[in-house]
């Protein structure tokens, strides 16, 4: 970053907006694998919080990796960029007054522990989708298990890419055979019995 630039302070911020939207603006970060149900999750998620009235955002990988993360692949190196600047932007969205979905697979503890202190006291809460490898591996939604189990497919997290659990994570969604709503629901419903949403 240059040092020729200054922070501006505005008189509109995130206090006043979170005031007027009537809301805790908050980011509702889902980690795990890929087809653990992130997506599918954190769309039904979100769906029940817009019709509360809540003012809502969802970000997830594949889209985002379809613009602004675009020039990213798999390596390490690209995972942590892709997970810094959706923190980046997840931070603006919460400046904005807005409750963030997150659904990225963010598999290193470093980089949602970046978004956590990124983030002001109690606006990063790390949702983890605990769905194993096996569940995950067996729905492969897209083919890609099957790819990198081939070796056309390199980097793979859980398979040739590592997935670092979440340690401590606000809420831990653990898997059970029921609906993807079912589920939805049961995480809501955590939520609630926290006091997040
Ligand atoms: S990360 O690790 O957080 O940067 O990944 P993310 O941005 O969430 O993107 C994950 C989606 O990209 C597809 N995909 C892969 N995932 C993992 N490893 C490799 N090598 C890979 N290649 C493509 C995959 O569809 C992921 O989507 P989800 O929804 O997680 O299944």
């Amino acid at each position: 970053m240059s040092t020729d630039i200054v922070w501006h302070k505005y008189e509109v911020n995130k206090q006043t907006r979170a005031a007027r939207l009537g809301q805790q603006p908050r980011v509702l970060w889902l980690t795990g694998l890929s087809g653990s149900g992130k997506s599918t999750l954190a769309n039904l998620l979100e769906k029940k919080l817009f019709e509360q009235g809540k003012h809502t955002y969802l970000l997830d990988g594949d889209n985002v990796r379809h613009g602004l993360c675009g020039d990213l692949g798999f390596s390490d190196k690209d995972r942590i960029e892709n997970i810094r600047r959706i923190s980046e932007v997840a931070k603006l969205f919460v400046d904005a007054g807005t409750m963030v979905l997150t659904a990225f697979i963010s598999p290193f503890q470093t980089d949602r522990d970046f978004c956590r202190k990124l983030l002001g006291d109690g606006e990063f809460i790390e949702v983890f989708v605990d769905t194993p490898l096996e569940v995950c591996e067996q729905r492969d939604p897209k083919g890609l298990y099957k790819k990198a189990r081939n070796g056309e497919i390199k980097h793979f997290t859980g398979i040739d890419s590592t997935y670092e659990a979440p340690s401590a994570p606000e809420v831990h969604l653990t898997y059970r055979e029921e609906s993807a709503e079912d589920t939805a629901e049961r995480l809501y419903h955590l939520l609630v019995e926290k006091g997040l949403v």
